[in-house]
């Protein structure tokens, strides 16, 4: 089997990847302690929603996890991967991992659609077939007449489904969300969530999300809280 079928099949039979958090630490110009010796384990297919106050290091865990940044000390083991061992770790963000930016990072000056193509290019995904999965992907986030405009003509809400697509467009393993209703009013709040759910239902995928939005932790496997870099509870 070949093309779109394989790629179908290949999906339908992914399963979530396994995460494990060892006592990992980060420090920003040697002393803001954003990270102190956390540990933490998701299985497969988990849905785990991390919270607590603003500045708890909640993206700042997510960050080291996708290898977007570097921890000081500690391991961070994602299957078989070894994340903060990697030199190049484009590959694994490129394969396993999907991400939704707190400040949703899209490229001002490319379409809503080209934006959500852009990671299927560094995987070498044809042309069409990228098209293909971005106008889908919009069209689940409700965007399918917004495809060709670019994000300063969009709301904030807009341009971050716009982000949630563009996360779930190379199908990924484990799913990383920065407060993906952060900016959303409930009613596109609650389209995020309910791709979100597709997506994982259809993939099986692990999901973390970092978020105050309390819905996150009540639809969530596990609700992790943070304080001052720690993990108090979960
Ligand atoms: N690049 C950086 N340089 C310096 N300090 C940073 C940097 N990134 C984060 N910090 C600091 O590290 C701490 C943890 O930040 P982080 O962004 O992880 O918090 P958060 O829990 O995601 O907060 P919020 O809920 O506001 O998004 C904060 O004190 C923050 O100011
Ligand atoms: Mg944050």
């Amino acid at each position: 089997m070949t093309g779109p079928d394989a790629m179908q099949k290949m999906i339908g039979n992914a399963t979530g990847a396994a995460i494990e958090v060892d006592r990992v630490s980060k420090t920003f110009g040697g002393r803001i302690r954003a990270l102190r010796e956390v540990s933490l384990r998701v299985a497969p297919g988990e849905v785990v929603a991390i919270t607590g106050p603003s500045g708890c290091g909640k993206s700042t865990l997510l960050n080291v996890i996708a290898a977007i940044d570097r921890p000081d000390s500690g391991r961070i083991v994602v299957d078989d991967v070894c994340v903060t061992d990697l030199e190049h770790p484009a590959a694994y963000r490129r394969d396993t991992v999907g991400f939704v930016f707190q400040l949703h990072n899209l490229l001002p000056m490319l379409t809503a659609r080209a934006n959500v193509e852009l990671p299927l290019i560094a995987a070498g995904v044809p042309r069409a077939e990228r098209r293909r999965r971005a106008v889908d992907l919009l069209a689940e986030v409700g965007l399918r007449e917004r495809a060709e405009e670019r994000p300063a003509t969009l709301s904030g809400g807009e341009r971050q489904r716009v982000a949630v697509a563009r996360a779930l467009v190379n199908d990924p393993r484990l799913l990383l969300a920065d407060e993906p209703t952060g900016s959303l009013d409930s009613e596109s709040g609650r389209l995020v969530l309910a791709v979100l759910d597709r997506a994982r239902a259809q993939r099986g995928m692990t999901l973390v999300t970092a978020s105050h939005d309390p819905v996150l932790g009540d639809r969530a496997d596990r609700v992790v809280r943070m304080v001052d870099g720690t993990i108090t509870a979960g």
